[in-house]
């Protein structure tokens, strides 16, 4: 199997780079060959240094103003390891619509909210305050827009009573560590086609049940 070469782009913690580390054993569709940082100090390059990844650092700080020479000099980064495919994890900077352009159909992104709800920052909680009963995570191709591609995957999870925005961030970034390894594998194997501005993934089983919260009582819940 042709494996294809993937830089994970982090400005942080980087756990979702790490949940994908871990899921890219060799049988797995795509090769981490780089993980870029627009921050030195990113906790995140720690882990990946330290399973053997390339690392590179492009700080944006450096570049204030000139986004056009933030961006080749990270181009030059993923040119040097031969990179096919991007993955977006937890990096917190806009990216330009000719980089987006040049990156599209490879360029992948996850976001902490169940898109085309909250987009933006402070996802939790703007849920919290919405007072949803299901939040979650997406995973969508790059587009110009910013949060706005086309939707590979989604997981929901509950809200609860008594959810903090730090009970919901944890609940959320264990469905992310699901996630985004599993969509992330659908792009790299060529599994994933756009129709009319949808994504259409030709490999993924679908849940036919429909997801509660909160339950109804069992009685309500029985279908005979
Ligand atoms: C994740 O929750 C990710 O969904 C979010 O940042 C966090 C990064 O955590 N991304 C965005 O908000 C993008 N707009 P991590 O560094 O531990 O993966």
């Amino acid at each position: 199997m042709k494996r294809a070469r993937l830089a994970l782009l982090i400005s942080g913690r980087g756990s979702n780079m790490a949940a994908i580390l871990a899921a890219a054993r060799p049988d797995y569709p795509a090769e981490p060959v780089l993980v870029l940082s627009n921050r030195g100090d990113a906790a995140g390059l720690g882990i990946a240094a330290a399973r053997g990844v390339p690392i590179a650092v492009v700080e944006s700080r450096a570049f204030k103003g000139d986004r056009a020479g933030f961006e080749a000099a990270m181009e030059a980064a993923l040119a040097k390891h031969g990179v096919e495919i991007i993955a977006l994890a937890g990096f917190m900077r806009v990216l330009t619509p000719e980089f987006v352009h040049r990156w599209e159909g490879r360029l992948i992104n996850i976001h902490p909210s169940l898109l085309p709800a909250f987009p933006g920052l402070d996802t939790h909680a703007r849920a919290l305050a919405a007072g949803v009963r299901l939040h979650g995570c997406t995973v969508h191709l790059v587009t110009a827009g910013v949060d706005e591609g086309p939707i590979i995957a989604q997981a929901a999870v509950p809200v609860l009573p008594d959810d903090t925005e730090a009970s919901l961030a944890a609940r959320v970034l264990a469905a992310e560590h699901r996630l985004y390894p599993a969509a992330l594998s659908w792009l790299a194997a060529g599994q994933i086609k756009v129709e009319a501005g949808r994504a259409v993934i030709t490999a993924a089983e679908y849940a036919p049940e429909s997801l509660l919260n909160p339950l109804p009582r069992a009685a309500l819940l029985s279908t005979q």
